[in-house]
């Protein structure tokens, strides 16, 4: 019996694991108060319900306090495989009107002039962001009696639009895809199509905002004729519904595909899907980056004589995005006073160098203190931070021979003079051989 117990302890963990995920999100009503301010309100949405009563929130209006129903299945798939480890979603909710969209592009969308009673209600606006998701729902308040008035208000999601992945980070000059889903479930199955059955034509729109500034990227409307603006910077997206149902749900694919992306093309990137009086929007970031090479000059030796400073060393940091956020440290390994420490001397950097790909490259110097003959053997490291780099960053080393201890005395200079001529002789002579290797090799293949 005990044995029966666990087991079914066992199975309702699992069950309990694998319906993970918030069922309930919080959420603030957004709405004009007095003299234009905004007010906001607290507000709930309760995306699940375990068998039994709906969980009572009496601190709560019924008004804002909303069942959601979600026949498309997106907000609950969501939720579902949202990660325990992120921070919950900021929400926030308002009142919304249905409109015909203003933008020209999309009249084709709404021909008829007047708004269809199955779009008639109440209709709420849901924005929710994390760094994990960022997603915009139209919800409808149902019209019919509602069962627990009191308690909650029931509402359907028709049009949802998502991203899974709201910060991108790509390498410049590589191509970039701004994820973007969205679903669409009409009330009543002739609020929207009175005449074909199957997905309605929409419409998709990505703009791009930099610096302030907001220009239309691609524009789109599968299934309807009409004069369309041209897409700039090569972008593509994928404006697609991706199933044929007749009366949905459907769910569609907006993702857009940016190619050879350059520092000019970072900022936010504002996603619209219209469909008839509808419009979903959702925002995301693209973030440009490119890691620094480092190198160490001279290389990969620096002499100085005991009491004396080494000369000048030079971090070169090349080819680097952004500007921002960029460090160089000097240390000095493996020295006297312990194996890692803070290189002693006079550092600075260098003016930005920009070159045309939008990356930029800088120098590192340090003029380093006199030294000692117990330092002999260390190593200078100039150590590179920057976003696109691990924490620990990125480093370049040399060591510092101490001259008069293993460093080169004029005899040493002379031997090493005589090897390198010796050297560059063997060279020479190699070279000979070799190429009266490879004559004779071809004039052997010529008499074949
Ligand atoms: C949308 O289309 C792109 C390109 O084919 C694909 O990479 C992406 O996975 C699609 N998204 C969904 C949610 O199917």
């Amino acid at each position: 019996m005990k044995h029966l117990s666990l087991l079914l302890a066992l199975a309702l963990g699992l069950v309990t694991a694998v319906s993970a995920g918030p069922t309930v999100i919080e959420c603030w009503f957004v709405e004009d108060a007095d003299g234009g301010r905004l007010a906001k309100k607290p507000a709930a949405l309760l995306l699940r319900q375990g068998p039994g009563r709906i969980p009572p929130r009496p601190d709560l209006d019924p008004k804002r306090y909303l069942r959601v129903h979600d026949p498309t299945g997106t907000l609950q798939a969501a939720f579902r495989r949202y990660p325990r480890s992120a921070p919950t979603p900021h929400c926030e909710m308002s009142h919304y009107i249905p409109l015909p969209a203003s933008v020209n592009w999309v009249k084709g969308l709404t021909p008829e002039q007047s708004c269809p009673r199955a779009l008639d209600g109440t209709w709420f606006m849901v924005s929710m962001s994390s760094p994990v998701l960022s997603l915009s729902s139209l919800l409808q308040s149902q019209t019919e009696p509602q069962p627990d008035p009191g308690l909650i208000t029931m509402a359907t999601a028709v049009l949802t639009v998502i991203t899974h992945n709201p910060t991108t980070r790509i390498q410049l000059g590589q191509d970039a895809l701004l994820d973007l889903s969205f679903a669409y479930m009409p009330s009543t199955p002739e609020a929207t199509t009175p005449l074909a059955p199957g997905p309605p034509p929409f419409g998709l729109e990505w703009r791009h905002q930099h610096l302030g500034e907001g220009h239309l990227l691609l524009a789109a409307t599968p299934g309807l004729r009409g004069q369309m603006p041209a897409a700039q910077d090569g972008a593509v997206a994928f404006a697609a519904w991706d199933d044929d149902e007749s009366w949905g749900p459907w769910t569609g694919n907006g993702t857009l595909w940016l190619p050879a992306v350059k520092p000019s093309q970072e900022g936010a990137y504002q996603a619209t899907i219209y469909l008839p009086y509808l419009q979903g929007q959702v925002t995301l970031e693209l973030a440009v980056q490119k890691s620094p090479k480092v190198s160490l000059m001279p290389s990969p030796l620096v002499w100085a004589a005991p009491g004396e400073a080494p000369p000048e060393l030079v971090c070169l940091v090349s080819h680097f995005y952004p500007s921002e956020g960029l460090e160089v440290e000097w240390e000095l390994r493996g020295g006297p006073e312990g194996s890692f420490q803070k290189a002693k001397g006079q550092s600075w950097l260098s003016a930005l160098h920009h070159h045309l790909d939008g990356s930029v490259s800088l120098s590192g110097h340090l003029q380093p203190s006199p030294v000692t003959t117990a330092q002999h053997g260390a190593r200078y490291a100039c150590r590179v931070h920057h976003p696109s780099l691990p924490a620990l960053g990125r480093s370049a080393e040399v060591t510092l021979e101490v001259a008069g201890l293993s460093g080169p005395s004029l005899e040493d200079g002379i031997g090493l003079f005589l090897s390198a001529f010796l050297l560059l002789g063997l060279f020479k002579a190699l070279g000979w051989a070799a190429a009266y290797l490879s004559t004779s090799k071809e004039s052997k293949k010529k008499a074949q």
